[in-house]
């Protein structure tokens, strides 16, 4: 049969999915003169809408700001100093600025992609939404493309000097990587998360983790009127068995048990998911012209707020060393770039599931006395305390 001809454009860099790491290199890139396309296959709307991260580390913030992109945060933003960890009759805040010298901010994913989107528009930045049967091709040539149906039906294909996949754990270019050169890790946990987003002012002035018998639960906010809460649940769980009331009773146990004059104030839920966990890498991050960044190489637990900032620390690395060889040849930073990110991936890989280990609750009750152990450590013991400041607001992004 003969195929309908394409429409063939020309760009340095194809960039494939439009979440946080696509949109940011986009913007990056474009601060240092290099043109991008970008393809995505929601609408605009569905990536504006996902609720996901809500932290982000101060380094994140740092270079967003210095992105022009940090209008937002200031404004709408809050700065937390630390977080609050706890197990049943105890509650204990570590303070990051005192330990570490760095904060974290509470600025939620749908703003940051809020801000990404409008920079882009004002911009006249390529994306094109709502494309499908996203194809990657000749990566190993000089002249790699992607090609795609829009969703008025057209086959287009993008021809460009190197071909980026941010496209999450679900896009093709992850599985674009020769065979022959990738190498994956994985671990599943055998729970998951209940997330909720409900209309009522948080119970708390700074994120509290705790550890209960009945399983892990997280308070954290989306802003002074929007609170953000999950549940650990067993994998499987449907979300229509988790009634409103039945998630406020099991979050007021597993927050205010033994903490005197604590209580969560319930409010009208607004948003209701189930996540499954889990840790995930792909190496390398580069082979010949695909590179990739994000969730497209890496997936971690949510549990210490790493995934978003993990996304941004590879394109704060992948830009310039993409800008550099596409403005002067110079190739060394493009070259170093796998291994430079694995480093702190691995980093981040390791925190999240240590956090994970520490706080969610097995059948095990040997588990449960090396976890109370080790909270203990860490909320009495300066080191101890310090170790997981360091992590939580983040390492540089060269780490
Ligand atoms: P994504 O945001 O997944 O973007 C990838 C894009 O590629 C998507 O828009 C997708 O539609 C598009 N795409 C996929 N396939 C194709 C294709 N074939 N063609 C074109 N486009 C394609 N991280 C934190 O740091 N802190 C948190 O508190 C936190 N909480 C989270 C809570 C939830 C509920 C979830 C789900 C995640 C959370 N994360 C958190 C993780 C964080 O959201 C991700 O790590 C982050 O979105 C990664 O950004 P990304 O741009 O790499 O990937
Ligand atoms: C949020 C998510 C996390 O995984 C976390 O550790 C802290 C906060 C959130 O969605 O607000």
């Amino acid at each position: 049969m003969i195929q309908p001809a394409r429409a063939t454009a020309r760009t340095q860099v194809a960039v494939i999915g439009a979440g946080p790491a696509g949109l940011l290199l986009a913007h990056l890139l474009a601060q240092d003169g290099i043109d991008t396309i970008v393809v995505e296959t929601r609408t605009q709307e569905y990536v504006a809408a996902r609720i996901r991260a809500g932290i982000l580390e101060s380094a994140s913030v740092e270079l967003l700001t210095a992105a022009g992109l940090g209008d937002g945060i200031a404004a709408h933003g809050d700065e937390h100093r630390g977080i609050y960890l706890q197990w049943p009759g105890e509650r204990h805040h570590l303070d990051f600025v005192d330990l570490v010298g760095r904060s974290v901010w509470v600025y939620g994913q749908t703003q940051v992609q809020h801000d990404l989107v409008v920079a882009s528009e004002a911009a006249g930045r390529a994306v094109i939404y709502g494309v499908t049967d996203t194809a990657l091709h000749d990566l190993d040539t000089d002249r790699p493309s992607v090609t795609f149906t829009t969703a008025d039906g057209a086959s287009e294909r993008i021809e460009a000097d190197v071909v980026v996949g941010c496209d999450g754990s679900f896009g093709p270019s992850r599985s674009a990587m020769p065979a022959s050169v990738r190498r994956t890790w994985e671990r599943t946990y055998p729970y998951s998360w209940l997330g909720v987003l409900a209309d009522v002012a948080p119970s708390t002035d700074e994120l509290i983790y705790g550890w209960h018998p009945d399983g892990f639960a997280l308070h954290s906010m989306r802003s002074a009127d929007v609170s953000r809460l999950y549940l650990q649940v067993p994998n499987g769980t449907d979300v229509d068995a988790w009634s409103d009331d039945r998630i406020w009773d099991s979050l007021q146990t597993r927050l205010g048990e033994g903490i005197d004059g604590w209580s969560l104030a319930a409010g009208p839920i607004t948003e209701k998911s189930v996540l499954p966990m889990r840790s995930f890498v792909q190496s390398p991050l580069r082979h010949d012209r695909l590179f990739l960044a994000g969730d497209a190489a890496h997936i971690v637990p949510p549990t210490g707020a790493k995934g978003l900032n993990l996304a941004i620390g590879d394109v704060a690395l992948l830009a310039p060393a993409l800008a550099a060889w596409l403005r002067s040849g110079d190739r060394s930073l493009a070259d170093a770039y796998s291994d430079t990110a694995l480093r702190r991936i691995w980093r981040c890989e390791h925190f999240s599931w240590w956090m994970t280990s520490m706080l969610h609750t097995s059948a095990d009750p040997f588990d449960a006395q090396l976890q109370l152990s080790q909270l203990r450590w860490v909320t009495s013991s300066n080191a101890g305390a310090a170790g997981l400041a360091e992590n939580y607001a983040g390492l540089p992004f060269g780490f």
